[in-house]
């Protein structure tokens, strides 16, 4: 739909909810390409929510020169059919020209420090992209009336996801930002729209990434101190994986841990984060620790 028919859409359908009391509003942002991680987000939405947004837009503001912009799977049908399912009531799948109408944005939101770091350091410019549509379809998707206004990100994208709380915050958008768990595969493998490009070879191979985390949650869970190199040896060692960077990290800064977790035994909270190539394809996988 276009902006105009997702203001409509919405505004009657919380009009209607509205009869029985102040009704909520979810929003989810995708690009597509949607799977049962998506769905995820979708279900939390329509458990919180009366009214369920759903947005599909590939941006090309987050892809770099060298990205996969242009081979970004577009599944359309397929991801309609899933949301109908799920339950969202709108779908708002607007085209480049509609959310960039002179080209792109003169101003835009920067992602600062934290948009620097692990994927922003892998990707320049990927966080600034990401959370100036972000902050366009969070205004976009704004109730008209009184309303509940909650939006749900995957703690699959651990620091999208800090970042847009941080955004949220700092901007005082009128929005509750809400995190939902990462959907894996049976063997574990966390799911991505991008996961269909790798070879039987390199998904197997990818498996190194989950099981790294799960082996210092492992640690985390019996309050030892944390085999950081031991998590990244395993990661170093199998074939077709490239390491990026393993860290682990406070969940809320993503500044390196006040204590030395690889000495002293694990307490409090943190996030292990990790990056990797595996064969073409990049990965990023997290795990919470100490939840
Ligand atoms: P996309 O990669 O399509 O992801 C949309 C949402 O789905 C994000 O909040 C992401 O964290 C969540 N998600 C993806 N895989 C998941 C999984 N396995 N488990 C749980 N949640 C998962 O992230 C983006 O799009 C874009 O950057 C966007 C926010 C839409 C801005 O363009």
């Amino acid at each position: 739909s276009t902006q105009a028919e997702l203001k409509d859409a919405t505004s009657s359908l919380l009009a209607e909810a509205g009869a029985s009391g102040r009704p909520a509003l979810g929003l989810v942002l995708t690009m597509g390409a949607l799977h049962a991680g998506h769905a995820a987000l979708v279900r939390a939405a329509r458990q919180a929510s009366d009214v369920v947004v759903v947005s599909i837009f590939v941006n090309p503001l987050q892809f770099g020169e060298e990205e996969d912009l242009n081979r970004y799977p577009r599944t359309l049908e397929a991801d309609l059919d899933l949301l109908a399912e799920c339950g969202a009531d709108v779908v708002f799948a607007p085209g480049v020209e509609e959310v960039y109408p002179d080209g792109g944005p003169m101003v835009r939101i920067t992602a600062g420090e934290l948009g620097a770091k692990f994927e922003g350091a892998s990707r320049p410019g990927h966080f600034d992209g990401a959370l100036t549509v972000v902050a366009k379809l969070l205004h976009l998707g704004l109730p008209a009336g009184d309303a509940d206004y909650r939006t749900f990100f995957g703690q699959k994208d651990a620091q999208q996801l800090v970042l847009v709380k941080r955004m949220v915050a700092d901007l005082n958008f009128p929005v509750e930002v809400v995190g939902v768990p990462i959907v894996r595969d049976d063997d574990g493998l966390a799911l991505s729209s991008r996961n269909r490009f790798l070879s039987e070879a390199e998904r197997e191979a990818a498996l190194v990434l989950s099981r790294s985390l799960a082996y210092l949650r492992g640690q985390a869970e019996r309050h030892e101190a944390l085999d950081i190199g031991g998590a990244l040896a395993m990661i170093d060692s199998a074939p077709l994986v490239q390491p990026d960077y393993l860290e682990v990290v406070d969940p809320k800064t993503l500044e390196p841990l006040a204590f030395n977790c690889r000495e002293t035994p694990f307490t409090g909270e943190a996030l292990a984060l990790v990056a990797a190539k595996v064969g073409p394809v990049r990965l990023i996988d997290n795990v919470q620790l100490g939840y």
